[in-house]
């Protein structure tokens, strides 16, 4: 609805934008059309600026393969809580038993970008460090830092390009000291994370670490299977993020689909949105008091027993 401007200035009004000389529309529908406008002219050339913010990163919006939404935010600052953790308790355990350590990210996006939802605008952007950023600000300080093994993989070629320059960007900036080994590969999971294992670990290594796996579509049963059958990440934790209702509403067994990681323990963390997605970390630890202060249960518990009966269970399933 477009509404005359006039004079004196009425303040009670909504914020309005102009769209031509003499309209005035409020500023919401203003976005609206903007939004609306993107979507309809797909082949339009866009500028630098529509693509990149001021920092060089990336501007990603709805539909985009990161998978990006308004809880990505909180999702990546959960991811920080958990690398922490384990950054400190692994480089503890691999000096104690003499081995090293690992994080293999089987779907690192970009590193770094930023979220522009779909009605927001160049204000409400939100700049998102991504899982590998994450990892590294978790071990930028920690003693065991040379002592790690890291491995990136995307399939998306822009996003391995876009994350090797949040890399070298994170280097200037904080000076810090890299892990033993850094690598970003452009290529399928199911090949290469299993592949990368075995190339860095022999079979008799028993490393302690995470492999991460975060795809947009849930867990990789292919990829989850393989990885499970390498000896090398016996000690090696999984920390999935899961859209546990896609599994459900699909009458797929999540059971079944965790079966192959060979972990004996699940811990969950806090369930969100309308895809019930949650963090969810496998280990063969059996005690793991510390993750309660970051909200995970264990499955088995009372409380985990609650939340894995809402993410596996329907409405109306749970009614009955
Ligand atoms: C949800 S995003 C991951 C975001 C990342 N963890 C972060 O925090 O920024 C999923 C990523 O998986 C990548 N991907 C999808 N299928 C893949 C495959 N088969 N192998 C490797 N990467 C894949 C996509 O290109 C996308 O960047």
């Amino acid at each position: 609805m477009s509404v005359p401007f006039a004079a004196p200035y009425n303040f009670d009004a909504p914020d309005s934008v102009m769209l031509a000389p003499g309209l005035f529309v409020p500023l919401d529908e203003a976005l609206r059309r903007r939004a609306d406008d993107r979507k309809r002219k797909p082949g339009a050339k866009q500028s630098h600026l529509d693509l990149y913010d001021y920092l060089g990163w990336p501007i990603v919006r709805t539909g985009d393969l990161v998978g990006c939404s308004d809880g990505t935010d909180s999702k990546c600052e959960q991811a920080l809580w958990l690398f922490r953790r384990q950054v400190s308790i692994c480089g503890r355990m691999a000096a104690k038993y003499g081995q090293r350590c690992m994080l293999l990210d089987t779907n690192c996006g970009p590193g770094g970008f930023v979220w522009e939802a779909e009605f927001g605008n160049r204000y409400s952007r939100i700049p998102i460090r991504g899982t590998p950023l994450q990892f590294l600000r978790a071990l930028a300080k920690d003693p065991s830092l040379p002592n790690w093994d890291v491995g990136f993989i995307d399939i998306q070629k822009r996003h391995c390009d876009e994350l090797n320059q949040r890399l070298s960007d994170w280097q200037h900036s904080t000076r810090a000291p890299l892990p033993r080994t850094l690598d970003v590969i452009d290529g399928d999971n199911e090949i290469f994370a299993p592949d990368w294992v075995q190339q860095h670990f022999s079979g008799g290594e028993r490393p302690f670490g995470f492999v991460v796996h975060d795809a947009n579509a849930g867990i990789d049963p292919v990829l989850v299977h393989r990885l499970g059958q390498l000896p090398q990440l016996e000690r090696v934790d999984f920390l999935l993020y899961v859209p546990a209702a896609k599994f459900k509403w699909h009458k797929q067994d999540l059971v079944e689909l965790l079966e192959p990681c060979g972990k004996t323990v699940w811990l969950l963390g806090p369930v969100r949105g309308h895809w019930q997605h949650l963090w969810m970390v496998g280990t063969r630890w059996k005690s793991c008091p510390d993750y309660a202060r970051i909200n995970f249960v264990r499955w088995d518990s009372p409380a985990g027993e609650e939340r894995w009966s809402l993410i596996t269970r329907t409405r109306t399933e749970r009614a009955a």
